[in-house]
Protein backbone atom coordinates (compact mmCIF):
# COMPACT_ATOMS: atom_id res chain seq x y z
CA UNK A 1 0.00 0.00 0.00
CA UNK A 2 0.98 3.51 -0.82
CA UNK A 3 2.12 5.53 1.73
CA UNK A 4 0.42 8.82 2.69
CA UNK A 5 0.44 11.28 5.45
CA UNK A 6 -3.15 13.23 7.22
CA UNK A 7 -2.26 16.65 8.83
CA UNK A 8 -5.43 16.45 11.19
CA UNK A 9 -7.78 13.92 12.62
CA UNK A 10 -10.76 12.44 10.26
CA UNK A 11 -13.57 10.70 11.52
CA UNK A 12 -13.57 6.89 12.11
CA UNK A 13 -15.63 6.15 9.76
CA UNK A 14 -12.92 8.42 6.97
CA UNK A 15 -10.05 6.74 8.94
CA UNK A 16 -11.51 3.18 8.50
CA UNK A 17 -11.76 3.54 4.73
CA UNK A 18 -8.34 5.34 4.43
CA UNK A 19 -6.47 3.14 6.36
CA UNK A 20 -8.04 -0.10 4.36
CA UNK A 21 -5.94 1.36 1.00
CA UNK A 22 -3.31 3.28 2.00
CA UNK A 23 -0.48 2.83 4.57
CA UNK A 24 -2.19 6.21 6.21
CA UNK A 25 0.15 7.82 8.85
CA UNK A 26 -2.12 9.24 10.90
CA UNK A 27 -2.41 12.21 13.46
CA UNK A 28 -5.38 10.90 15.64
CA UNK A 29 -3.91 13.39 18.48
CA UNK A 30 -5.06 15.96 15.83
CA UNK A 31 -2.08 18.49 17.05
CA UNK A 32 -1.03 20.84 14.61
CA UNK A 33 1.93 19.75 13.34
CA UNK A 34 4.81 22.69 12.60
CA UNK A 35 6.48 22.79 9.47
CA UNK A 36 9.26 20.40 10.20
CA UNK A 37 7.50 17.55 11.75
CA UNK A 38 5.50 17.94 8.59
CA UNK A 39 8.72 17.68 6.64
CA UNK A 40 9.33 14.83 8.79
CA UNK A 41 6.29 12.61 8.81
CA UNK A 42 5.74 13.30 5.04
CA UNK A 43 9.29 11.15 4.77
CA UNK A 44 8.46 8.31 2.34
CA UNK A 45 4.87 9.30 1.47
CA UNK A 46 3.18 9.84 -2.33
CA UNK A 47 0.61 12.22 -1.06
CA UNK A 48 -0.34 14.26 1.42
CA UNK A 49 -4.43 14.98 2.71
CA UNK A 50 -4.80 18.35 4.11
CA UNK A 51 -6.88 20.25 6.14
CA UNK A 52 -7.53 24.22 6.10
CA UNK A 53 -5.57 24.95 8.97
CA UNK A 54 -2.83 23.11 7.30
CA UNK A 55 -0.79 26.04 5.32
CA UNK A 56 1.51 24.51 2.45
CA UNK A 57 3.15 27.50 1.38
CA UNK A 58 5.61 28.50 -0.90
CA UNK A 59 8.86 27.80 1.24
CA UNK A 60 7.41 24.36 2.76
CA UNK A 61 6.28 23.15 -0.55
CA UNK A 62 9.62 23.61 -2.19
CA UNK A 63 11.35 21.41 0.76
CA UNK A 64 8.35 18.56 0.73
CA UNK A 65 9.72 15.57 -0.50
CA UNK A 66 10.20 14.64 -3.96
CA UNK A 67 8.08 11.39 -3.59
CA UNK A 68 4.68 13.36 -2.75
CA UNK A 69 2.65 13.63 -5.90
CA UNK A 70 -0.32 14.84 -4.49
CA UNK A 71 -2.19 17.06 -1.72
CA UNK A 72 -5.60 16.36 -1.15
CA UNK A 73 -7.07 19.38 0.42
CA UNK A 74 -10.20 18.66 2.91
CA UNK A 75 -12.10 21.72 1.93
CA UNK A 76 -13.26 23.39 -0.73
CA UNK A 77 -11.18 26.50 -0.40
CA UNK A 78 -7.65 26.01 -1.11
CA UNK A 79 -6.05 29.35 0.09
CA UNK A 80 -3.92 27.50 3.02
CA UNK A 81 -1.74 26.09 -0.67
CA UNK A 82 0.09 27.76 -2.62
CA UNK A 83 -0.46 26.06 -5.58
CA UNK A 84 1.16 27.62 -8.09
CA UNK A 85 4.19 26.26 -6.09
CA UNK A 86 2.74 23.27 -5.77
CA UNK A 87 2.30 22.73 -9.77
CA UNK A 88 6.20 23.78 -10.29
CA UNK A 89 7.09 21.32 -8.21
CA UNK A 90 4.65 18.87 -10.06
CA UNK A 91 2.32 18.11 -7.31
CA UNK A 92 -1.15 17.87 -7.91
CA UNK A 93 -3.70 19.86 -5.60
CA UNK A 94 -7.16 18.64 -5.19
CA UNK A 95 -10.47 20.29 -3.14
CA UNK A 96 -13.37 18.39 -2.06
CA UNK A 97 -16.45 20.98 -3.85
CA UNK A 98 -20.21 20.33 -4.40
CA UNK A 99 -20.42 17.93 -0.61
CA UNK A 100 -20.40 20.91 1.24
CA UNK A 101 -22.49 23.52 -0.49
CA UNK A 102 -25.54 22.58 1.55
CA UNK A 103 -24.37 23.25 5.43
CA UNK A 104 -22.48 26.19 4.07
CA UNK A 105 -25.74 27.62 2.86
CA UNK A 106 -27.35 26.89 6.06
CA UNK A 107 -24.60 28.52 7.87
CA UNK A 108 -25.23 31.81 5.12
CA UNK A 109 -28.31 31.64 6.11
CA UNK A 110 -28.24 31.46 9.85
CA UNK A 111 -25.33 34.21 10.08
CA UNK A 112 -27.82 36.21 8.29
CA UNK A 113 -30.85 35.95 10.42
CA UNK A 114 -28.51 35.82 14.04
CA UNK A 115 -27.43 38.90 12.75
CA UNK A 116 -30.24 40.47 12.19
CA UNK A 117 -32.45 39.56 14.36
CA UNK A 118 -29.84 39.90 17.22
CA UNK A 119 -29.63 36.47 18.84
CA UNK A 120 -26.47 37.15 20.52
CA UNK A 121 -27.68 39.90 22.43
CA UNK A 122 -30.81 38.04 22.89
CA UNK A 123 -29.10 34.56 23.85
CA UNK A 124 -27.22 37.02 26.37
CA UNK A 125 -29.83 37.97 28.33
CA UNK A 126 -32.01 35.18 28.29
CA UNK A 127 -28.95 33.20 29.92
CA UNK A 128 -29.02 35.80 33.15
CA UNK A 129 -32.53 36.30 32.87
CA UNK A 130 -31.86 39.95 32.27
CA UNK A 131 -35.22 40.96 30.17
CA UNK A 132 -37.92 41.80 30.11
CA UNK A 133 -40.62 41.64 26.81
CA UNK A 134 -42.16 45.09 25.65
CA UNK A 135 -43.12 45.60 22.04
CA UNK A 136 -39.64 47.75 21.44
CA UNK A 137 -37.40 45.19 23.03
CA UNK A 138 -34.06 43.60 21.06
CA UNK A 139 -35.94 45.15 17.45
CA UNK A 140 -34.22 43.53 14.74
CA UNK A 141 -34.45 43.85 10.77
CA UNK A 142 -36.75 41.27 8.97
CA UNK A 143 -35.61 39.31 5.33
CA UNK A 144 -38.72 39.29 4.03
CA UNK A 145 -39.06 41.24 0.75
CA UNK A 146 -35.48 42.86 0.82
CA UNK A 147 -32.65 42.60 -1.44
CA UNK A 148 -29.77 40.35 -0.95
CA UNK A 149 -26.17 40.79 -2.36
CA UNK A 150 -24.44 37.60 -3.00
CA UNK A 151 -20.86 38.13 -3.12
CA UNK A 152 -19.60 35.45 -5.38
CA UNK A 153 -22.83 33.02 -6.93
CA UNK A 154 -20.77 29.72 -7.00
CA UNK A 155 -22.32 26.73 -6.19
CA UNK A 156 -22.84 27.56 -2.45
CA UNK A 157 -23.70 31.39 -3.22
CA UNK A 158 -26.15 29.45 -5.65
CA UNK A 159 -27.34 27.55 -2.90
CA UNK A 160 -27.92 31.07 -0.68
CA UNK A 161 -29.82 32.45 -3.24
CA UNK A 162 -32.31 29.19 -3.25
CA UNK A 163 -32.60 29.43 0.35
CA UNK A 164 -33.29 33.26 0.62
CA UNK A 165 -36.03 32.57 -2.10
CA UNK A 166 -38.01 30.95 0.81
CA UNK A 167 -37.75 34.20 2.37
CA UNK A 168 -39.19 36.45 -0.90
CA UNK A 169 -35.79 37.77 -0.94
CA UNK A 170 -34.47 39.52 -3.79
CA UNK A 171 -31.46 38.25 -5.34
CA UNK A 172 -28.81 40.32 -6.62
CA UNK A 173 -24.94 39.16 -7.55
CA UNK A 174 -21.62 39.76 -8.47
CA UNK A 175 -19.53 36.87 -9.84
CA UNK A 176 -16.27 37.18 -11.91
CA UNK A 177 -18.21 36.17 -14.40
CA UNK A 178 -21.77 36.46 -15.19
CA UNK A 179 -24.02 33.24 -14.73
CA UNK A 180 -25.82 30.88 -17.52
CA UNK A 181 -29.64 32.49 -17.49
CA UNK A 182 -30.60 28.81 -15.90
CA UNK A 183 -28.13 29.23 -13.14
CA UNK A 184 -29.06 32.68 -12.30
CA UNK A 185 -32.53 32.17 -11.80
CA UNK A 186 -33.84 35.54 -11.92
CA UNK A 187 -30.85 36.79 -9.48
CA UNK A 188 -29.94 40.38 -10.82
CA UNK A 189 -26.13 40.57 -12.12
CA UNK A 190 -23.48 43.12 -11.46
CA UNK A 191 -20.74 43.62 -13.19
CA UNK A 192 -19.53 46.36 -10.63
CA UNK A 193 -18.93 44.93 -6.93
CA UNK A 194 -19.97 48.61 -6.03
CA UNK A 195 -23.40 48.52 -8.30
CA UNK A 196 -24.18 45.18 -6.18
CA UNK A 197 -22.89 46.82 -2.62
CA UNK A 198 -25.62 50.07 -3.62
CA UNK A 199 -28.40 47.17 -4.00
CA UNK A 200 -27.62 45.03 -0.98
CA UNK A 201 -29.48 45.62 2.21
CA UNK A 202 -28.35 42.50 3.39
CA UNK A 203 -25.07 40.87 1.87
CA UNK A 204 -23.89 37.19 1.76
CA UNK A 205 -19.86 36.93 0.99
CA UNK A 206 -19.52 33.38 -0.50
CA UNK A 207 -16.36 33.91 -3.12
CA UNK A 208 -13.01 32.40 -2.31
CA UNK A 209 -10.44 34.09 -0.56
CA UNK A 210 -7.70 34.87 -2.53
CA UNK A 211 -5.48 37.89 -3.10
CA UNK A 212 -8.12 38.98 -5.63
CA UNK A 213 -10.79 39.08 -2.86
CA UNK A 214 -8.59 40.35 -0.26
CA UNK A 215 -10.44 43.03 1.68
CA UNK A 216 -12.64 43.62 -0.50
CA UNK A 217 -14.85 44.64 2.05
CA UNK A 218 -13.00 48.39 3.12
CA UNK A 219 -13.59 51.15 4.30
CA UNK A 220 -14.46 52.63 1.02
CA UNK A 221 -16.27 49.91 -0.26
CA UNK A 222 -18.34 50.26 2.32
CA UNK A 223 -19.89 53.69 2.29
CA UNK A 224 -21.65 52.17 -0.96
CA UNK A 225 -24.10 49.94 1.42
CA UNK A 226 -27.45 50.91 2.18
CA UNK A 227 -27.61 52.31 5.83
CA UNK A 228 -28.53 49.69 8.36
CA UNK A 229 -27.11 46.76 5.74
CA UNK A 230 -26.61 43.19 7.43
CA UNK A 231 -23.54 41.09 6.19
CA UNK A 232 -23.18 37.88 6.53
CA UNK A 233 -19.30 36.48 5.80
CA UNK A 234 -19.07 32.49 5.66
CA UNK A 235 -16.26 31.86 2.89
CA UNK A 236 -12.67 33.32 4.52
CA UNK A 237 -11.89 36.60 7.13
CA UNK A 238 -9.32 38.13 4.63
CA UNK A 239 -12.66 39.27 2.41
CA UNK A 240 -13.25 41.98 4.91
CA UNK A 241 -10.98 44.56 6.16
CA UNK A 242 -12.15 44.78 10.09
CA UNK A 243 -11.23 47.77 11.24
CA UNK A 244 -13.22 49.18 8.50
CA UNK A 245 -15.92 47.21 9.47
CA UNK A 246 -15.75 47.57 13.60
CA UNK A 247 -16.12 51.31 12.72
CA UNK A 248 -19.02 50.55 10.41
CA UNK A 249 -20.58 48.60 12.67
CA UNK A 250 -20.06 51.40 15.75
CA UNK A 251 -21.80 54.04 13.40
CA UNK A 252 -24.85 51.68 12.26
CA UNK A 253 -23.71 51.92 8.91
CA UNK A 254 -23.46 48.31 9.26
CA UNK A 255 -26.34 47.43 11.44
CA UNK A 256 -25.15 43.85 11.80
CA UNK A 257 -22.52 41.20 11.21
CA UNK A 258 -22.48 37.72 11.40
CA UNK A 259 -19.13 35.88 11.03
CA UNK A 260 -17.85 31.74 10.61
CA UNK A 261 -14.85 33.14 9.26
CA UNK A 262 -12.21 35.37 10.57
CA UNK A 263 -8.08 36.29 9.59
CA UNK A 264 -5.66 34.67 11.06
CA UNK A 265 -7.97 32.22 12.92
CA UNK A 266 -8.51 30.98 15.48
CA UNK A 267 -7.58 34.29 16.78
CA UNK A 268 -10.73 37.16 16.22
CA UNK A 269 -9.48 40.91 16.37
CA UNK A 270 -10.55 41.18 19.76
CA UNK A 271 -12.49 44.65 19.28
CA UNK A 272 -15.03 42.50 17.41
CA UNK A 273 -15.72 40.81 20.42
CA UNK A 274 -16.42 44.27 22.15
CA UNK A 275 -19.70 44.64 20.01
CA UNK A 276 -23.32 43.63 20.72
CA UNK A 277 -24.28 43.61 16.79
CA UNK A 278 -22.28 41.10 15.68
CA UNK A 279 -23.02 37.21 15.86
CA UNK A 280 -20.81 35.06 15.32
CA UNK A 281 -19.47 31.23 15.22
CA UNK A 282 -15.81 29.33 15.24
CA UNK A 283 -15.72 28.31 11.31
CA UNK A 284 -19.23 25.60 11.27
CA UNK A 285 -19.74 25.97 7.42
CA UNK A 286 -19.40 22.34 7.03
CA UNK A 287 -19.36 20.61 10.15
CA UNK A 288 -22.06 18.08 9.97
CA UNK A 289 -21.16 14.94 10.04
CA UNK A 290 -22.67 14.21 7.14
CA UNK A 291 -21.17 16.95 5.20
CA UNK A 292 -17.78 16.01 6.99
CA UNK A 293 -17.66 12.37 6.06
CA UNK A 294 -18.59 12.97 2.29
CA UNK A 295 -15.61 15.78 2.63
CA UNK A 296 -13.27 12.76 3.81
CA UNK A 297 -14.11 10.35 1.14
CA UNK A 298 -14.26 13.06 -1.66
CA UNK A 299 -10.50 13.99 -0.52
CA UNK A 300 -9.86 10.38 -0.03
CA UNK A 301 -11.37 9.37 -3.36
CA UNK A 302 -9.13 12.23 -5.34
CA UNK A 303 -6.08 10.19 -3.58
CA UNK A 304 -7.33 6.64 -4.46
CA UNK A 305 -8.03 7.80 -8.41
CA UNK A 306 -4.48 9.20 -8.12
CA UNK A 307 -1.74 7.10 -6.27
CA UNK A 308 -4.15 3.74 -6.98
CA UNK A 309 -6.12 3.91 -9.93
CA UNK A 310 -3.69 6.85 -11.80
CA UNK A 311 -6.35 8.04 -13.21
CA UNK A 312 -6.73 12.32 -13.25
CA UNK A 313 -8.14 13.19 -10.39
CA UNK A 314 -11.93 14.85 -10.12
CA UNK A 315 -10.97 17.77 -8.30
CA UNK A 316 -7.47 18.72 -9.43
CA UNK A 317 -7.24 22.54 -9.10
CA UNK A 318 -3.99 23.53 -10.06
C1 LIG B 1 -14.01 25.43 4.59
O1 LIG B 1 -13.74 26.49 5.03
C2 LIG B 1 -13.73 24.96 3.27
O2 LIG B 1 -13.10 25.67 2.47
O3 LIG B 1 -14.12 23.83 2.97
Amino acid sequence: MKKILVTRRLLKENNRRITSIFNAKLNNNDELFTPDEILKYSKDCEGILAFTTTLLNKDLIKQLPSSIKIISNYAVGFGNIDIEAAKKKGIVVTNTPEVLTDATADISILLLLGASRRAYEGRKDAETQKWKWSSDYLIGKQLTGKKLGILGMGRIGRAVAKRAKGFDMKIHYHNRNRLKPELEDGAKYHYDINDLFKNSEFLSINCPGSKDTENLINEQTIENFPDGVVIANAARGEIIDDEAMIKAMKSGKVFALGLDVYRGEPSINTKYLELQNLFLLPHLGSATSRTRIAMGNRAIDNLDNFLNNNTEPKDKVN
